[in-house]
């Protein structure tokens, strides 16, 4: 039987070099998927803003839908670390929403961390939710959330900055850092340089993990694919074909066939 991953874990896998493995999920059948597979860390992602919800950016998604998903995930991982998202704005206008909101997701979500976007702008709250008992892990680079000061979903090329960040969650007390769309020689460096693991995406292969949107990776997005995602599955076609065939079956008095009958 498989071990539950702990903070521990995930430590004890950056000292060893041991890549960690992550990918979102915001239910409870795909995450019992992703569990039996062997994922290390689920991440509640807002992402279920664009994927799940139709959206065009995450910025829609609301403290009460984030906990919804945290819950179906938390149900079914029985050994894989369950991270959930601190949505837009619910830790922005102040330390005490910020610390309340991170509780939610971990006493009536189940998560045993939550993420929040941002660097150095975001320390006192990363130590201050810390502080309260909660693991934090920070995302740092490109962040979704921040689409409107970006300009736009821009790869992130300051590596003094991206350094200045990176240290500085880790003194907040991050325990990880997602390194989101940054060039793979800076990735690399931070990784290097940083004792919390860091997971990339769309940052390379010199992280110490890497964690993939879910949707992507299995091929269920009609639109757009970055160029950072590899897809092993092209679930989307499959879904269709599977639909189209079951119209035709039912137009055609072909099923309910005998064996499906009482
Ligand atoms: O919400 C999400 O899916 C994320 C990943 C892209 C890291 O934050």
């Amino acid at each position: 039987m498989k071990a539950q991953v702990t903070v521990n874990t995930l430590r004890k896998m950056k000292q060893n070099g041991e890549k960690i493995s992550s990918i979102t999920a915001y239910d409870y059948t795909f995450a019992a998927l992703a569990d039996a597979a062997g994922i290390h860390i689920i991440l509640v992602g807002d992402s279920a803003a664009m994927v799940v919800q139709g959206h065009s950016s995450t910025l829609p998604i609301t403290m009460d839908e984030m906990v919804y998903h945290t819950r179906l995930v938390t149900r079914a991982s029985k050994t894989a670390f369950v991270v959930a998202d601190m949505p837009f704005m619910s830790y922005h206008a102040s330390i005490a929403d910020a610390i309340t909101n991170a509780g939610r997701l971990v006493k009536e979500g189940g998560a045993a961390a939550i993420k929040l976007e941002g660097g150095a702008s975001v320390c006192e709250t990363i130590s201050a939710i810390s502080k309260a008992g909660i693991l934090v892990q920070a995302h740092i680079g490109l962040t979704p959330q921040s689409v409107h000061q970006m300009g736009g979903y821009r790869i992130q090329r300051d590596e003094d900055r991206l350094l200045e960040d990176a240290f500085k969650v880790q003194q907040a007390g991050a325990f990880s850092v997602v390194l989101e769309g940054i060039p793979a020689s800076i990735a690399e460096t931070i990784s290097g340089k940083l004792y919390i693991p860091t997971i990339g995406i769309g940052a390379g292969p010199g992280c110490d993990g890497q964690v993939l949107v879910m949707h992507d990776m299995l091929g269920l997005n009609i639109g757009h694919v970055p160029k950072f995602v590899k897809k092993y599955a092209n679930m989307a076609e499959t879904v269709e074909t599977a639909f189209r065939s079951y119209v035709e079956d039912v137009s055609k008095g072909e099923f309910p066939a005998k064996e499906h009958c009482y």
